[in-house]
This record gives structure tokens, C-alpha cells and sequence, in this order.
């Protein structure tokens, strides 16, 4: 591609790479998933398979689409659970682990949106392992492997279907339970553009901007590494490309709805190995406190962070700057940098993205702020950012500057 300098230094020279999802991308895929699990030595005499979905993808037909796939096949639906809400609540993974316990399922089918399939990963594990979520918040703390999970995104964002990660809203305590083990990591990730057809326009923007933040976000993570950092410049160039035709060609594309597919799931591949930093430790507080979907609130919550990392890693801010298409030469890398935040905020603003959270209801006083901060702060992924965060000056107001004060 040519947008990675070619006198930088390698970014590491210490890292493992591992992708464990079979993916499956094309029209009708989900159609052709029971020959194909027949293919696949994973799912060798396992017979007995429980749908995790929500009421939005059913009451589109996605659900019918699927069942109607496995009638007359050598497996057998024993359980369908369609309450998850878009953001996945503690209560809905203990109702499903209770309900997958009473029908011991061999397969988990996730179809759905982040939500859906982290939901699904949570309830497998705790189907497994018994015990709370709060027992395996963290790292590598999950004790046995799950059934095998296939993931069937109907939205272009999280990445889910390819990562072994799951981010659940603890209602009670107003914050985020994040998962990471490989025991949960999706067997199979099937991609089937017709089922992102149903996904209106400001949906299709906001998962857009999930997968964008996710390639930003990886492309500058401390546990950077050039696999992740080629595959993040693709998506970037991917999104950039097409989100604003997404936007305005709605479901008539499927092309276009194919390439953000694909974009999104690649992002989950490049950030599983190289987490995205502030941009998620802000945003899943923004979820947390006031609700705002996550995509926008990464992808609002990244424009500041852009600035705030900005003397750290202009070289990347710069990579980024040409991926978005920016053409100038003879700029430094901070100017590049620079033109890459001011692209992001006229492309957000075409798709009909505000660039502040207060203009998404976000309380603005000081009691308030004062909370972001604190949780933002305790959030996991912020290790993960290029530059340190802690309770300075700078990092007050870089939230103040999410928040629009
Ligand atoms: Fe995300």
C-alpha cells in the first residue's frame, strides 16, 4: 500500500500472532453453514445447537433464515434465545447460561450484533465454568474451554465474530465487565452481506465508526506489531471509502454493505492483538454513564484522542492521514496528523455524526465530569494507550473535550 514509512523501526521485535475463527465470507452463507459445519473437524458429533439473538433480527426474518438452514440437517436446534438488548446486560447472560444449562448445547450460534455475540460468549462460559461474571472480568481467568461458538454478525462494527473478547454492561454498578480469553474464542465467523441489508443507515455509521476506531486504535496500541498495523490501514482505507455510501445508498449496495463487512471483521483481527486504547476506555465509559451507542462514543471519543497522542505517534497519525485519502506532501507528520482528525470530523459530520457527547444528552456538570473521569481511568483497555493516562491536566480535558465543555 505504501503508507507505512519505510525508515521507521520495527514497532516490536516480541510478539505471537494467532487467529483461531474459520471465516466464511459470501450471499446465502448462513444457507450452506450445516454442510459446512459437516466439514469442519471442530464440530465432529456435536449435534445440539442454542441461538443467542435479539428480537430486532428476528422480527427481520434473520432468525427464520437460519432455522430454515438447519431443517433436515444432521443438527438440531434445542433452544433459541432472542432477549438481548443492544447493550448486552449482565441479567440477559445469566438467563442464558441458565437457560443453555437445562438444554446442554454441543454448538452456541451468535447471530446478531456485538451485543448479541458477546453476550453468547459470556453465557457459554459461565454455562461452562458456573460461578459470576465478575469471576472472569480480566484475563485468561476462564478455567475451561466453552462448546464452540459461531459468530453470524447482522451489523458491520464490532469485530466479535473474530475476537476473544466480550464486553458486558454490569447495570447495577453502571459500568463495563470486559472478558478476554481464548477459551471462548469463535470457532466459525460467517459473513453473509444479505443479513446486513435490514441494518438502517445510522446503525451501519455507528458500527462504521466502531470498526474504524478499532483500526485507529490498533494501528497506535502499545502492542502494535506489523500484521496488525497492515491490516488496520486496510480497513481504514476500507471505511473511509465506503461509509458515506453506505449511508446514503442505505441496503441497496450490497458491494458496499460486503466491504464494510469485511473491513469490520479484519479490524477485530488487527485489534485482538493490538488493543485499542483511550479511545475504548472513554467510550465504554460514555456507554456506561449515559448510554450512548458504542460506536459513536469510541468514534467521537477518538477524535480527542487523536490530539491527546499526537506528539507520541505523528508517524502513525500520518499513515493514517494518507489512508483517509490525504494527498498533501511536504507536511510533517504531526500536520498529517493533524488533517487526519480534520478528515474524521467532515466525514462524521457528512454521515450525520455529532462530534460531541453533550450533543448526545451527556450530563455536562462538574460532579459528573468528575465521575467520567474516575471511571474512565479504571477502564482496562487504557493500558493499551500510546500515551500514559492518569489524573493530569491534559487527560481532564481531553474528556472535557469529549464531552463538548
Ligand atoms: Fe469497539
Amino acid at each position: 500500500m505504501g503508507l507505512i514509512h519505510k525508515d521507521v523501526p520495527l514497532e516490536t521485535m516480541d510478539f505471537q500472532w494467532w487467529n483461531p475463527t474459520r471465516i466464511i465470507f459470501g450471499n446465502g452463507k448462513v444457507r450452506d453453514l450445516p454442510d459446512d459445519l459437516d466439514l469442519d473437524w471442530n464440530f465432529d458429533d456435536l449435534e445440539r445447537v442454542f441461538v443467542v439473538t435479539d428480537k430486532g433480527v428476528r422480527d427481520v426474518g434473520h432468525l427464520d433464515y437460519l432455522l430454515e438452514a438447519f431443517k433436515g440437517s444432521s443438527r438440531e436446534i434445542v433452544g433459541v434465545y432472542d432477549g438481548v438488548l443492544p447493550d448486552a446486560e449482565s441479567a440477559q447472560v445469566y438467563e442464558i447460561a441458565r437457560e443453555a444449562a437445562d438444554v446442554k448445547p454441543d454448538i452456541y450460534i451468535a447471530l446478531g450484533g456485538g451485543s448479541v455475540m458477546d453476550a453468547c460468549k459470556a453465557a457459554a462460559v459461565l454455562e461452562k465454568n458456573g460461578g459470576d461474571l465478575e469471576d472472569y472480568a480480566g484475563m485468561y481467568l476462564v478455567p475451561e474451554e466453552t462448546s464452540p461458538i459461531i459468530c453470524i454478525p447482522t451489523t458491520s462494527g464490532t469485530g466479535s465474530e473474530v475476537t476473544w473478547g466480550a464486553v458486558i454492561k454490569d447495570e447495577e454498578n453502571r459500568t463495563k465487565i470486559i472478558v478476554g480469553d481464548y477459551k471462548f474464542a469463535p470457532k466459525v465467523a460467517v459473513l453473509d452481506p444479505e443479513l446486513t441489508k435490514s441494518l438502517p443507515a445510522h446503525l451501519v455509521v455507528a458500527t462504521g465508526l466502531d470498526a474504524l476506531t478499532h483500526a485507529i486504535g490498533a494501528l497506535v496500541s502499545v502492542d502494535r506489531q506489523d500484521v496488525s498495523s497492515a491490516i488496520s490501514l486496510r480497513v481504514v482505507e476500507m471505511v473511509a471509502d465506503n461509509l458515506e455510501k453506505a449511508y446514503h445508498h442505505n441496503s441497496t449496495d450490497l458491494v458496499i454493505r460486503s466491504k464494510m463487512l469485511i473491513a469490520a471483521m479484519m479490524a477485530g483481527i488487527a485489534f485482538q492483538t493490538a488493543l485499542p486504547g483511550a479511545d475504548h476506555g472513554i467510550g465504554h465509559t460514555a456507554g456506561a454513564l449515559f448510554g450512548l451507542h458504542h460506536g459513536l462514543a469510541v468514534g467521537i471519543a477518538n477524535l480527542y484522542v487523536m490530539e491527546y497522542n499526537m506528539k507520541a505517534v505523528p508517524h502513525i497519525y500520518a499513515s493514517v492521514a494518507r489512508a483517509l485519502g490525504v494527498k498533501e506532501s511536504g507536511l510533517s507528520d504531526e500536520a498529517m496528523g493533524m488533517k487526519a482528525i480534520e478528515v474524521l470530523r467532515d466525514l462524521y459530520q457528512r454521515v450525520g455524526v455529532k462530534l460531541t457527547f453533550k450533543e448526545y444528552g451527556c450530563p455536562t456538570d462538574d460532579e459528573f465530569i468528575d465521575a467520567f473521569i474516575e471511571q474512565s481511568l479504571s477502564d482496562a483497555t487504557m493500558g493499551f494507550n500510546p500515551v500514559g493516562v492518569d489524573k493530569t491536566p491534559e487527560f481532564e480535558r481531553l474528556i472535557k473535550n469529549c464531552i463538548g465543555v
